[in-house]
């Protein structure tokens, strides 16, 4: 199978690196074999998925070909930053919901669906909160009301609007414990029951998820995460969803046990998503590894599409002229699926290549 998918991309790889900004994702100029599938949008509708991707809120206002590109490919959109804590409330009591409304906004006039990324995190968290709990002027009542407010607030604000909330980012450290962090700390294992049943409160149709990296392949984060599901289903807390993050590097393998990994959380009744997909390289960028990079992102929808209950696949933004990764991991970069100039990469067209199993 793998070296089938191999031997696709290599395939795709020419064609598409030879293609014009402005031609590669339309009909009789896409290559051979998928001319029959458009655009992402086609690929959304054809399997009848979402997908998605993170959004910079400031550079969906400034850079009008970014903006033509995300709202012709994609059905569903997660603000990248804009919907975090700090990112909303830089102080306390003063709300900066300009850039989060405006992804909003985008999505609704673009017919796209919303999730809502993140109600609890242990990072971007904004200082007055990080400070007033590390100096003890915050103690654990009034911090217990501050998230309850904050929940409130922001799930309130748009309610009816956001498909799925990411409730809990990253609440699993990769030893599988509950990750160390000022809510676990102050507030004990508890807060994620109250959190979650805040969020229904205030927006009882969002689907509620929780959400991670390296639960596509860590043993010991999975049956943590299992565990925790079945914890708060036994205490009839509302949990809908898990998102798998989905950050991969083609340095590392393929995690080949992810589809089953997926099928065991949609046993328990859940939603699944693929909430942050990129595929990282060591530069320089060759054919080879774009190549590669391609099949890891094709197995990864086609993992998801073999899931019945994986429902979205977001990529962590589209293009590699806006992406995390190479502020994150020195030498890295080229994670995305078009490249700087919005020219579709293999990875693209391995995509619309795939198909159900
Ligand atoms: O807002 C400031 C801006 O004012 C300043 O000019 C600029 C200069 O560097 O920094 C800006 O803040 C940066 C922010 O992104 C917005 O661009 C922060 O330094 C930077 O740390 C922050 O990084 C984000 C990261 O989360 C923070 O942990 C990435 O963009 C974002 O892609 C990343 O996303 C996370 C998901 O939320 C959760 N899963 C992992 C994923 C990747 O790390």
């Amino acid at each position: 199978m793998r070296s089938r998918l191999v031997a696709l991309a290599l395939v795709l790889a020419v064609p598409a690196l030879a293609l014009p900004a402005s031609a590669a994702p339309r009909g009789q100029d896409a290559p051979k074999g998928h001319h029959h599938v458009r655009d992402l949008r086609d690929l959304a509708r054809k399997n009848g998925i979402r997908i998605g991707s993170a959004v910079d809120a400031a550079v969906l206002r400034s850079e009008a070909d970014y903006r033509r590109v995300l709202n012709r490919e994609f059905t569903h959109l997660t603000a990248e930053n804009a919907m975090k804590w700090e990112s909303v409330e830089p102080e306390r009591g003063v709300f900066t919901w300009d850039d989060a409304d405006a992804v909003v906004e985008n999505a609704r006039r673009n017919g796209q669906q919303v999730r809502g990324h993140t109600l609890i995190w242990h990072n971007q968290l904004p200082a007055w909160l990080t400070s007033g709990v590390a100096d003890g002027s915050i103690g654990p009542a009034e911090l217990r009301t501050i998230l309850r407010d904050h929940i409130r607030t922001q799930v309130g604000r748009y309610k009816g609007k956001i498909r799925a909330w990411d409730v809990a980012n990253e609440v699993v450290d990769d030893e599988g414990n509950l990750r160390q962090s000022i809510w676990l700390e102050h507030l004990g294992p508890g807060y994620l029951a109250d959190a979650f049943r805040w969020a229904r409160q205030a927006d009882p149709r969002a689907k509620l998820y929780l959400n991670d990296y390296n639960v596509e392949w860590n043993q010991g984060k999975i049956d943590r995460y299992l565990a925790l599901v079945k914890e708060l289903q036994a205490q009839r807390v509302p949990i809908d969803g898990m998102g798998f993050q989905g950050h991969l590097g083609i340095q590392y393998d393929y995690p080949a046990g992810w589809a089953d990994v997926m099928r065991s959380f949609a046993d328990l009744g859940l939603e699944i998503a693929v909430t942050e997909m990129d595929v990282r390289m060591v530069l320089p960028v060759t054919p080879e590894k774009l190549a590669t990079q391609a099949e890891y992102y094709s197995r990864a929808l086609a993992d998801c599409l073999s899931v019945k209950a994986c429902r979205e696949f977001t990529v962590w933004g589209f293009t590699d002229r806006h992406s995390w990764v190479p502020g994150w991991f020195e030498g890295e970069g080229a994670a995305c699926i078009l490249d700087e100039d919005l020219r579709p990469k293999p990875a693209y067209h391995a995509l619309l290549a795939t198909r159900r199993r």
